[in-house]
């Protein structure tokens, strides 16, 4: 099996809330499963429990073959260099005070990648997300709001991750960057065999982007599978309503 990250039957509550009421699924190399639902359906508490930035109530999570629930911390240290986030907001990712290149150099840095190689890795990934080598000297006020979340991209793949969690990528970026941006995502992809957890509002983002979907609302999985099938003959209620929201908002 290629499976990179898989849950199972995860449950999270906050006081009396749960917000998530035991959602499994898997993602295998290379592949990009896309995370959808309104708001408040559970999507970014599923992607900080996978990060294991939050723990669940129960249920079970793996990256790669290790569960992930039961690491200490120094193995935890070296798990959560696999699996990297990419935010909705850049600015959130990168440090405002420092260049491109210094956001890269430090991230390179908490890495433990060898610094000779830092000078030319940086010059690398730039041209991975498809920024020119000048961008290095820029700091993040100065970039549009493609390019910065390029150089989050940039960071995220710095040390070759198994998994990109995409938290709301692109949903901040206006229709023609996001488009490129989805096109950056997908080289890469294509390129390093880097799986995505791809979580977005947007069906028409996640069409795109997604090999499988996973439909939550309010915390259960009302629908999972290959995003063709899914798609084209949803069999929830609750899906054909997002379907029919999207071409609502974006007539075709
Ligand atoms: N730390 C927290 N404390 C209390 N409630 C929380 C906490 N984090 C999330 N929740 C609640 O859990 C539910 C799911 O939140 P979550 O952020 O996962 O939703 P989401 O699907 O990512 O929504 P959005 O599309 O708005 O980002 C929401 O009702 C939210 O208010
Ligand atoms: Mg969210």
């Amino acid at each position: 099996m290629n499976t990179v990250l898989a849950a199972e039957d995860v449950v999270k509550s906050f006081g009396a809330f749960t917000a998530l009421h035991g959602v499994s699924f898997s993602l295998e190399r290379g592949k990009t499963l896309g995370v959808v639902g309104e708001s408040g359906s559970g999507k970014s508490t599923l992607g900080r429990i996978v990060m294991r930035l939050l723990s669940p109530d129960s249920g079970r999570v793996w990256l790669g073959g290790e569960d992930l629930l039961a690491l200490g911390r120094s193995q935890l240290r070296a798990a959560r260099r696999r699996i990297q986030l990419v935010p909705q907001d850049p600015r959130n990712a990168l440090n405002p005070t420092m260049t491109v290149r210094q956001n890269l150099y430090f991230q390179l840095r908490a890495q433990n990648v060898p610094r000779k190689t830092w000078a030319s890795t940086v010059e690398r990934l730039l041209d991975q997300v498809s920024l020119p080598p000048d961008y290095l000297h820029a700091f993040p006020h100065e970039l549009s709001g493609g390019q910065a979340q390029r150089v989050a991209i940039s960071r995220a793949i710095a040390n070759n991750p198994d998994v990109l969690v995409c938290d709301e990528a692109v949903s901040a970026l206006d229709k023609s960057v996001q488009a490129q941006v989805l096109n950056t995502f997908a080289d890469l992809q294509a390129s390093t065999g880097v799986a995505m957890f791809f979580i977005s509002h947007d069906l028409a983002v996640v069409e795109h982007i997604s090999d499988d979907v996973l439909v939550l609302n309010r915390g259960r999985t009302v629908e999972s599978g290959a995003t063709r099938d899914v798609l084209a003959d949803p069999q929830d209620a609750y899906t054909r309503d997002l379907l029919t929201a999207r071409h609502l908002a974006a007539p075709s």
